[in-house]
């Protein structure tokens, strides 16, 4: 691995990097981020990178997937790819495949959302929902998976949310379909047992990315979403590469089919009365 790599990290930023003994997580191993054009998925493809990894950022927007992967270097490699289409994913698998000779990890990360009354929905939005953020996890593994199971190793990680464990006003189809997901991955990890390929989630709180950047911003709900966890700030799109980089490791070697939640305690505890921690005698 060439120093250069190193020269982003502000780890090591102004420090000599000769003689320094660096473990990277995720050396070598060839890891797919859906949806890693921008928002939690680019930063899940730099730090991916900045472990050692080569990352192929597969997005339905080719130019940012290309930016993305520049801006990675370590080999990355630019795929367009419409999480929905079945043939897309199976041809971003074999071009993964012919350049790097394997897929040792599929971070299913793309998604959209449609906010809408339960009544506005249209047949077509639910489609949409169900199809980008559920059926795209399926359609991406299924396509990575026989080379998985031919080099007899994987690890498939699915973006979930808040929205799988709580209902939302205004999300009927994305909550569905992020429920979903939970199902999906435990479905998976059954079907693979003894494959040596492990199935996991991510689920992310209210983060900053482009998907919520209106909602950051607005003076309403910029600070009012930013006090319901119990960190009380917007989660950034690098707070959701922690996680990602540890179950893509071998340090999570005996997690399997179970989900991390990275929301700063929303989950863990309400205050929608406005009650608050009484700490004055
Ligand atoms: N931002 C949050 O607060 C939040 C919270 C919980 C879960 N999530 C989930 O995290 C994941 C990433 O979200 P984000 O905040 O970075 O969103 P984002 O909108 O900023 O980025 C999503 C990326 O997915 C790509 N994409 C959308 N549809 C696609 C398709 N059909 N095929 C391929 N790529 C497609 C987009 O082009 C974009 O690059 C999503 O699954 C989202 O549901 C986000």
């Amino acid at each position: 691995m060439s120093c250069n790599l190193y020269s982003n990290n502000p780890l090591l930023a102004g420090s000599d990097n000769e003689g320094v003994h660096l473990l990277m997580k995720l050396d070598g191993k060839v890891v797919i981020v859906t949806g890693g054009g921008r928002g939690i998925g680019a930063a899940i493809c730099k730090a991916f990178a900045a472990e050692g990894a080569h990352v192929v950022v597969a997005d339905i927007n080719e130019g940012n997937a290309k930016e993305v992967a520049s801006e990675v270097g370590n080999e990355a490699m630019a795929v367009a790819l419409d999480v929905r289409s079945q043939q897309n994913a199976r041809t971003m698998a074999e071009r993964v495949v012919e350049k790097f000779g394997r897929v040792d990890v599929l971070m299913n990360n793309a998604g959209a959302r449609v906010i809408k009354g339960l009544m506005q929905h249209t047949q077509d939005d639910w489609h949409q929902m169900l199809d980008i953020n559920l059926g795209g996890p399926f359609i991406c593994s299924q396509a990575v998976l026989p080379q998985m199971l031919k080099q007899e190793s994987g690890n498939i990680i699915n973006v979930a949310s808040i929205a799988s464990f709580m209902g939302r006003p205004n999300r009927v189809a994305y909550v569905a379909a992020k429920s979903g997901v939970l199902g999906l991955t435990r479905a998976m990890a059954a079907d693979l047992a003894g494959k040596n390929i492990r199935v996991n989630a991510i689920a992310p709180g209210m983060v900053a990315s482009p998907f919520n950047q209106s909602f950051a911003e607005a003076d309403d709900t910029g600070p009012a979403w930013a006090s319901e966890n119990l960190i009380g700030r917007w989660g950034q799109p690098e707070d959701i590469a922690g996680a990602a980089i540890f179950l893509a490791s071998d340090d999570s070697s005996f997690i399997n089919g179970s989900e991390i939640k990275v929301e700063g305690g929303w989950l863990a505890a309400r205050s929608r009365s406005g009650e608050v921690p009484i700490w004055d005698e």
